[in-house]
């Protein structure tokens, strides 16, 4: 379960990466863009402003962010659809596809590209985002806590799924075997946090997700309290704040029509 306001928390960083991946979206004129796992829409209503002649769809498969999102609906411009992106098809080829910090949660995502490829338009750009932190100690402590002989019954990989994601080549490799031009990056965000325990709550919102699924009550509070140790340790609080390196990692692909706007060079 995702809790939209928790997850908008820490929203300028958090939509930075959006930002610089459309960045390097040169689609001119789409007609249908779609935001896949577009969360509380905050995100898909600012391609309303890139695009103003196009109709925006953004999809994911969580009630809650969609309940949220719809309070950014506008008629006949932009629609949310509660759908998983596993399945959900779109009435008419798409133009600009995106998917931003999303992927990471699908299992076996890799597999999910030539769907995804399918789905463009001649012309088409799909453009992705996810974090590429999994070996980052906000996780490896993560993972250490829940394999302790204290939790790890309870929170056994089978009982909670966590997210993740590839290294930039596997991506580049699997985009240009789609016959797509590929446009792949990896950038490290160092986000200056405030406040006790910055980065315990930043991860309130999104790595514990699958441990709070499981855990609730006095349990909850005592993995919350061992985690909380061990992220002290790892990222100390300075008196400017504390600091997040963030390492995310970037995908841009383009069914070129033969004009390659995004003058990058075409991989054989
Ligand atoms: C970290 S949030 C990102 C939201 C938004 N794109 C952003 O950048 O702020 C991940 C989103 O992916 C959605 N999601 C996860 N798995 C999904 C799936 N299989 N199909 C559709 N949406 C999914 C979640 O519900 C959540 O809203």
């Amino acid at each position: 379960m995702w809790d939209p306001a928790l997850y908008q928390r820490y929203g300028d960083e958090r939509t930075r990466p959006f930002t610089d991946l459309l960045g390097r979206v040169r689609s001119d004129d789409p007609q249908l863009v779609v935001d896949l796992g577009c969360g509380p829409g905050d995100q898909t209503a600012t391609l309303l402003r890139r695009w103003p002649a196009a109709r925006v769809v953004g999809v994911d498969s969580s009630p809650e962010m969609i309940d949220a999102a719809q309070a950014h609906a506008v008629p006949g411009r932009l629609a949310f659809v509660h759908a998983d992106a596993r399945d959900w098809q779109p009435d008419d080829p798409v133009d600009v596809l995106v998917s931003n910090a999303t992927l990471q949660w699908v299992p076996d995502h890799l597999d999910l590209l030539p769907e995804l490829a399918r789905l463009l338009a001649p012309d088409g750009w799909l453009a992705f985002q996810v974090p590429g932190n999994f070996e980052a100690p906000s996780h490896t402590e993560l993972t250490a806590l829940r394999e302790s002989p204290r939790w790890r019954d309870q929170l056994s990989s089978g009982a909670a799924r966590a997210a993740a994601a590839h290294e930039p080549a596997a991506y580049l490799d699997a985009l240009v075997r789609l016959g797509l031009t590929p446009d792949v990056w990896e950038t490290t965000y160092l986000h200056l946090l405030r406040g006790e325990d910055a980065v315990l709550e930043w991860t309130r919102g999104t790595a514990l997700r699958p441990v709070f699924a499981v855990l609730d009550g006095a349990a909850r509070e005592e993995f919350v309290a061992d985690y909380a140790a061990r992220l002290r340790a790892a990222y100390p609080r300075h008196e400017f704040g504390t600091l997040l390196p963030f390492r995310r990692i970037f995908a841009v692909a383009h069914r070129d029509s033969g004009r390659n706007p995004a003058g990058t060079a075409r991989v054989p």
